[in-house]
């Protein structure tokens, strides 16, 4: 049988979630206790270019680039949860072959910034794309999330994402609530830890219910998830900052209390929060928020951007801030570029 080559390279921005998605009724799955929304950023991207030979048979080949750029076959851990979600694709969309996957990060992988959401979404997309099948937004949020990369599902769309929680009616597909053109806002990252962190976002969503104010939080995310909705039909800053530095305070909140404990926050992450309300008690609209690691998100508008950002620079313990804004869709182009 002969060999038809296909390949196609998609990109694929992170996200910043302004509820989290934290706690798991089968984490492997990602099948998430609570609803959560987040910002779909600009600059923060996976590219991930994906060669498809039908008709082949023998191993996969697994790239990653490093920071400069160059490739070299990836570490086996990532080789691992790659193949996994290749061979998914090609199982469902009854597709044989072999396929050359090369990914690479426009951030650092040093910085502490997750690369999972916009890596297997780059990678789902581009793989779907080598392999024939066009997939509506909706289903490429269903298929990124199965790489068990639960943020993934938000980075299917552009701008404003809710993940709706698993006992909805959709419960794999994420939803765009607002797009990037209807609110400009920005993502300055105060960089103080670039090692990776001790325990996985999946070890902390299967710790999460140990915690004895994990069903409180359950029961008051409803009311929080309706005030940022809120917040971002009307474009609310105010109310947007407040509810979001709130529910990620409540997020490590339950990290803490899980049993056994997780501390991700390091000094510099309270040093920064302490910045940041000086800089409110000063006038400037600044509010911050952390994933599962110890680097601070710092939200605001463009206006302030230059302002908060040089304030930020100078917090002891910062190593670097990255700069990032609301970003757009995947997108994707035929041909491997990497
Ligand atoms: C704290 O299971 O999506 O970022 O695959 O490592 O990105 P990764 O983790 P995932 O959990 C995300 C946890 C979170 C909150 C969020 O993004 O909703």
């Amino acid at each position: 049988m002969s060999t038809s080559i296909s390949s196609a390279t998609a990109e694929a921005a992170s996200n910043i979630a302004f509820i989290k998605y934290w706690g798991s009724s089968d984490p492997e799955r990602a099948a998430p206790r609570n609803s959560s929304i987040s910002m779909t950023l600009s600059d923060c991207r996976s590219i991930c270019s994906a060669t498809h030979y039908d008709g082949e048979s023998g191993r996969d080949q697994i790239l990653l680039a490093d920071e400069r750029g160059v490739l070299d076959v990836a570490p086996e851990s990532f080789s691992r949860r790659i193949g996994a979600h290749i061979d998914r694709l090609r199982t469902h969309f009854e597709r044989p072959g072999t396929l050359r996957i090369a990914t690479r990060n426009t951030f650092p992988a040093a910085a502490g910034i997750a690369s999972s959401a916009s890596g297997f979404t780059a990678l789902t997309l581009a793989v779907t794309r080598a392999l024939g099948v066009a997939l509506s937004p909706e289903e490429l949020s269903r298929w990124s999330r199965r790489s068990g990369s639960g943020s993934a599902s938000r980075s299917a769309f552009g701008g404003y994402v809710e993940w709706p929680d698993s006992s909805s009616d959709d419960p794999d597909g994420s939803r765009q609530l607002l797009t990037e053109d209807a609110w400009s806002l920005c993502d300055l990252v105060a960089v103080v830890e670039t090692r990776a962190k001790d325990v996985s976002s999946l070890e902390g969503h299967r710790r999460a219910a140990s915690s004895p104010y994990y069903e409180r939080r359950l029961e008051l995310l409803p009311a929080r998830l309706d005030e940022v909705r809120a917040a971002l039909d009307q474009r609310d800053f105010e109310r947007l900052g407040r509810v979001v530095e709130e529910e990620a305070i409540d997020m490590h909140l339950i990290v803490f209390s899980s049993k056994p404990a997780i501390f991700y926050w390091k000094p510099g992450t309270l040093a920064v929060l302490e910045r940041v309300r000086q800089l409110r008690a000063d006038g400037l609209a600044a509010y911050c928020t952390m994933d599962a690691g110890a680097n601070v998100h710092i939200i605001c508008q463009p206006a302030d951007e230059q302002s908060i950002h040089d304030e930020i620079a100078r917090v002891e313990g910062v190593q670097k801030v990255l700069r990032d804004r609301v970003g757009s869709a995947p997108v994707w182009r035929e041909g491997a570029e990497l």
